[in-house]
Protein backbone atom coordinates (compact mmCIF):
# COMPACT_ATOMS: atom_id res chain seq x y z
CA UNK A 1 0.00 0.00 0.00
CA UNK A 2 1.10 3.21 -0.63
CA UNK A 3 1.94 5.92 2.50
CA UNK A 4 1.55 9.62 2.10
CA UNK A 5 4.89 11.54 1.55
CA UNK A 6 4.38 13.61 4.34
CA UNK A 7 2.45 13.24 7.26
CA UNK A 8 0.58 16.13 9.60
CA UNK A 9 2.93 16.24 12.54
CA UNK A 10 1.09 19.56 13.93
CA UNK A 11 -1.16 21.87 13.85
CA UNK A 12 -1.72 24.94 16.10
CA UNK A 13 -3.52 28.38 15.26
CA UNK A 14 -1.99 31.55 13.91
CA UNK A 15 -1.79 34.90 16.30
CA UNK A 16 -3.82 36.85 13.58
CA UNK A 17 -6.79 34.22 14.19
CA UNK A 18 -7.15 33.89 10.16
CA UNK A 19 -5.48 30.33 9.63
CA UNK A 20 -3.65 27.27 11.02
CA UNK A 21 -0.03 26.55 10.58
CA UNK A 22 0.40 23.27 9.13
CA UNK A 23 3.87 21.65 9.71
CA UNK A 24 4.35 18.69 6.85
CA UNK A 25 7.22 15.97 7.98
CA UNK A 26 8.43 14.40 5.17
CA UNK A 27 8.48 10.36 6.32
CA UNK A 28 12.01 10.07 4.31
CA UNK A 29 13.97 12.27 6.40
CA UNK A 30 12.24 14.29 9.28
CA UNK A 31 14.81 17.17 8.74
CA UNK A 32 13.03 19.14 5.60
CA UNK A 33 9.66 20.45 7.54
CA UNK A 34 7.31 22.32 5.60
CA UNK A 35 5.62 24.61 7.00
CA UNK A 36 2.16 25.97 4.95
CA UNK A 37 -0.59 28.58 5.97
CA UNK A 38 -3.57 27.28 5.64
CA UNK A 39 -6.82 29.92 5.67
CA UNK A 40 -9.81 27.53 7.96
CA UNK A 41 -11.66 30.69 9.15
CA UNK A 42 -14.52 29.30 7.19
CA UNK A 43 -14.78 25.84 8.51
CA UNK A 44 -13.27 26.83 12.44
CA UNK A 45 -15.56 29.45 13.68
CA UNK A 46 -14.56 29.09 17.35
CA UNK A 47 -10.79 29.97 16.66
CA UNK A 48 -9.75 31.63 19.91
CA UNK A 49 -8.23 35.57 19.81
CA UNK A 50 -5.66 36.91 21.06
CA UNK A 51 -6.06 40.51 22.25
CA UNK A 52 -3.56 43.00 22.18
CA UNK A 53 -2.74 45.56 25.32
CA UNK A 54 -4.60 47.94 23.86
CA UNK A 55 -7.90 45.97 23.47
CA UNK A 56 -7.54 44.88 26.77
CA UNK A 57 -7.53 48.38 27.47
CA UNK A 58 -10.94 49.04 25.50
CA UNK A 59 -12.69 46.28 27.47
CA UNK A 60 -15.56 47.78 29.45
CA UNK A 61 -17.36 46.49 32.73
CA UNK A 62 -20.86 47.84 33.75
CA UNK A 63 -23.97 46.17 35.53
CA UNK A 64 -26.60 44.86 32.76
CA UNK A 65 -29.30 47.51 32.01
CA UNK A 66 -32.64 46.38 33.43
CA UNK A 67 -34.71 44.62 30.89
CA UNK A 68 -31.77 44.02 28.96
CA UNK A 69 -31.59 40.69 26.78
CA UNK A 70 -29.59 38.30 29.72
CA UNK A 71 -26.22 36.07 28.17
CA UNK A 72 -27.31 32.96 29.09
CA UNK A 73 -24.77 31.56 26.69
CA UNK A 74 -21.96 32.88 28.63
CA UNK A 75 -23.78 32.08 32.03
CA UNK A 76 -24.01 28.39 31.10
CA UNK A 77 -20.23 28.37 30.11
CA UNK A 78 -19.66 28.19 34.22
CA UNK A 79 -22.58 26.65 35.16
CA UNK A 80 -24.80 24.12 33.31
CA UNK A 81 -28.04 23.83 34.75
CA UNK A 82 -30.05 27.36 33.64
CA UNK A 83 -32.53 26.29 36.52
CA UNK A 84 -29.80 27.23 39.10
CA UNK A 85 -28.82 30.02 37.36
CA UNK A 86 -31.79 31.34 36.97
CA UNK A 87 -32.85 30.52 41.55
CA UNK A 88 -29.57 32.98 41.74
CA UNK A 89 -30.14 35.47 39.53
CA UNK A 90 -33.41 36.86 41.11
CA UNK A 91 -31.35 38.28 43.91
CA UNK A 92 -28.35 38.95 41.86
CA UNK A 93 -26.45 41.92 39.76
CA UNK A 94 -25.06 41.22 36.55
CA UNK A 95 -22.30 42.50 35.46
CA UNK A 96 -20.81 42.27 32.03
CA UNK A 97 -17.49 43.07 29.99
CA UNK A 98 -17.79 44.52 27.00
CA UNK A 99 -15.37 45.04 23.67
CA UNK A 100 -16.62 47.27 21.18
CA UNK A 101 -19.73 46.85 22.58
CA UNK A 102 -20.08 42.99 22.40
CA UNK A 103 -20.59 41.17 24.89
CA UNK A 104 -17.07 38.91 26.10
CA UNK A 105 -17.73 38.13 29.58
CA UNK A 106 -19.92 37.92 32.41
CA UNK A 107 -20.26 38.09 36.16
CA UNK A 108 -23.29 37.57 38.92
CA UNK A 109 -22.96 39.29 42.08
CA UNK A 110 -25.04 37.57 45.18
CA UNK A 111 -25.09 39.56 48.03
CA UNK A 112 -25.01 36.41 50.86
CA UNK A 113 -25.44 38.56 53.91
CA UNK A 114 -24.76 42.17 55.01
CA UNK A 115 -21.05 41.76 54.54
CA UNK A 116 -20.08 38.93 52.15
CA UNK A 117 -21.35 38.56 48.49
CA UNK A 118 -20.85 35.72 46.37
CA UNK A 119 -19.35 35.31 42.71
CA UNK A 120 -22.22 32.84 41.74
CA UNK A 121 -20.89 32.63 38.30
CA UNK A 122 -18.19 34.42 35.95
CA UNK A 123 -17.38 33.54 32.47
CA UNK A 124 -15.66 34.84 29.24
CA UNK A 125 -16.56 34.33 25.76
CA UNK A 126 -14.56 30.92 24.79
CA UNK A 127 -12.76 32.60 21.57
CA UNK A 128 -11.68 35.27 24.34
CA UNK A 129 -10.58 33.40 27.36
CA UNK A 130 -6.97 33.56 27.99
CA UNK A 131 -6.53 37.54 27.57
CA UNK A 132 -7.16 38.42 31.56
CA UNK A 133 -10.52 39.34 31.08
CA UNK A 134 -11.25 37.01 34.04
CA UNK A 135 -8.75 38.78 35.86
CA UNK A 136 -10.18 42.13 35.22
CA UNK A 137 -13.99 41.00 36.46
CA UNK A 138 -12.37 39.57 39.15
CA UNK A 139 -10.45 43.03 39.86
CA UNK A 140 -13.49 44.51 39.02
CA UNK A 141 -16.49 42.41 41.25
CA UNK A 142 -13.81 43.30 44.07
CA UNK A 143 -14.20 47.13 43.55
CA UNK A 144 -17.97 47.14 43.21
CA UNK A 145 -18.19 45.11 46.34
CA UNK A 146 -15.86 47.40 48.13
CA UNK A 147 -17.71 50.14 47.12
CA UNK A 148 -20.77 48.62 48.48
CA UNK A 149 -19.42 48.34 51.73
CA UNK A 150 -19.32 44.50 51.82
CA UNK A 151 -16.18 43.41 52.94
CA UNK A 152 -15.58 39.67 51.70
CA UNK A 153 -16.33 38.23 48.61
CA UNK A 154 -16.42 34.61 48.09
CA UNK A 155 -16.29 32.09 45.20
CA UNK A 156 -17.03 28.32 44.93
CA UNK A 157 -15.50 25.91 42.10
CA UNK A 158 -15.45 22.74 41.45
CA UNK A 159 -12.69 20.44 42.76
CA UNK A 160 -11.94 19.42 38.86
CA UNK A 161 -11.64 23.09 37.94
CA UNK A 162 -7.72 23.36 37.81
CA UNK A 163 -7.57 26.24 36.12
CA UNK A 164 -10.03 28.26 37.73
CA UNK A 165 -8.32 27.09 41.22
CA UNK A 166 -5.14 28.31 39.66
CA UNK A 167 -6.87 31.89 38.66
CA UNK A 168 -8.92 32.39 41.81
CA UNK A 169 -5.63 31.62 44.35
CA UNK A 170 -3.62 33.98 42.16
CA UNK A 171 -6.15 37.17 42.66
CA UNK A 172 -5.69 36.69 46.36
CA UNK A 173 -8.76 33.90 47.02
CA UNK A 174 -7.99 31.36 49.61
CA UNK A 175 -10.21 28.26 50.23
CA UNK A 176 -11.80 27.89 53.45
CA UNK A 177 -14.58 25.47 52.98
CA UNK A 178 -15.08 22.09 50.72
CA UNK A 179 -19.32 21.19 49.89
CA UNK A 180 -18.67 17.50 49.82
CA UNK A 181 -20.67 15.82 46.38
CA UNK A 182 -21.97 19.22 45.97
CA UNK A 183 -22.03 18.40 42.07
CA UNK A 184 -22.74 14.66 42.77
CA UNK A 185 -26.32 15.65 45.05
CA UNK A 186 -27.54 19.01 42.63
CA UNK A 187 -27.33 18.22 39.35
CA UNK A 188 -28.85 15.34 36.93
CA UNK A 189 -25.83 13.87 35.74
CA UNK A 190 -21.64 13.60 36.04
CA UNK A 191 -19.70 16.22 35.07
CA UNK A 192 -16.21 15.36 34.06
CA UNK A 193 -13.07 17.88 33.31
CA UNK A 194 -9.93 16.51 31.87
CA UNK A 195 -10.75 13.18 32.69
CA UNK A 196 -11.48 13.93 35.71
CA UNK A 197 -15.06 13.87 38.08
CA UNK A 198 -16.56 17.92 39.51
CA UNK A 199 -17.89 16.03 42.86
CA UNK A 200 -16.87 18.63 45.42
CA UNK A 201 -17.26 22.61 45.89
CA UNK A 202 -14.06 24.13 46.30
CA UNK A 203 -15.18 27.65 48.46
CA UNK A 204 -12.53 30.68 48.29
CA UNK A 205 -12.59 33.77 50.15
CA UNK A 206 -11.06 36.88 49.72
CA UNK A 207 -10.85 40.15 52.38
CA UNK A 208 -11.67 43.19 51.00
CA UNK A 209 -11.01 46.73 52.60
CA UNK A 210 -10.46 50.51 51.45
CA UNK A 211 -6.24 48.78 50.87
CA UNK A 212 -6.79 45.81 49.27
N1 LIG B 1 -6.66 26.51 32.41
C1 LIG B 1 -5.51 26.88 32.99
N2 LIG B 1 -5.29 28.12 33.53
C2 LIG B 1 -6.28 28.98 33.46
C3 LIG B 1 -7.52 28.68 32.84
C4 LIG B 1 -7.68 27.38 32.30
N3 LIG B 1 -8.82 26.99 31.71
N4 LIG B 1 -8.30 29.77 32.91
C5 LIG B 1 -7.59 30.72 33.55
N5 LIG B 1 -6.39 30.24 33.89
C6 LIG B 1 -5.36 30.91 34.66
C7 LIG B 1 -4.11 31.12 33.85
O1 LIG B 1 -3.02 31.15 34.72
C8 LIG B 1 -4.32 32.49 33.26
O2 LIG B 1 -3.16 33.18 32.96
P1 LIG B 1 -2.33 32.80 31.63
O3 LIG B 1 -3.30 32.68 30.52
O4 LIG B 1 -1.39 33.95 31.53
O5 LIG B 1 -1.66 31.50 31.96
C9 LIG B 1 -5.00 33.21 34.40
O6 LIG B 1 -5.85 32.22 34.99
C10 LIG B 1 -5.78 34.44 33.97
O7 LIG B 1 -6.74 34.07 33.11
P2 LIG B 1 -7.68 35.13 32.40
O8 LIG B 1 -7.25 35.26 30.99
O9 LIG B 1 -7.85 36.37 33.18
O10 LIG B 1 -9.01 34.30 32.50
P3 LIG B 1 -10.17 34.20 31.42
O11 LIG B 1 -10.43 35.52 30.79
O12 LIG B 1 -9.93 33.03 30.55
O13 LIG B 1 -11.40 33.87 32.38
C11 LIG B 1 -12.63 32.06 33.26
C12 LIG B 1 -11.31 32.81 33.30
C13 LIG B 1 -13.77 33.00 33.65
C14 LIG B 1 -12.56 30.92 34.28
C15 LIG B 1 -12.84 31.53 31.81
O14 LIG B 1 -11.80 30.67 31.49
C16 LIG B 1 -14.16 30.83 31.59
O15 LIG B 1 -15.15 31.47 31.24
N6 LIG B 1 -14.20 29.50 31.78
C17 LIG B 1 -15.42 28.73 31.53
C18 LIG B 1 -16.46 29.04 32.58
C19 LIG B 1 -15.95 28.78 33.97
O16 LIG B 1 -15.36 27.76 34.27
N7 LIG B 1 -16.22 29.75 34.88
C20 LIG B 1 -15.86 29.65 36.28
C21 LIG B 1 -16.73 28.67 37.00
S1 LIG B 1 -16.79 28.97 38.74
C22 LIG B 1 -17.95 30.22 38.93
O17 LIG B 1 -18.54 30.66 37.98
C23 LIG B 1 -18.18 30.79 40.25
Amino acid sequence: MLEPAFSIFYSSQTGDNHGFVLIFICRFCADCALITLKPLNSVTPNLSVNMNSEQIKNIKIRKLDKGAEIPYHLLLLADPSENAINRYLNNSEIYIAELKSKIVGVYVLYPVNDTTVEIKNIAVEESYQRNGIGKLMLAHAAQTSRNKNFNRIIIGTGNSSIGQLYLYQQQGFEIFDIKKNFFVDNYPDPIFEDGIQCKHMIMLERKINASG
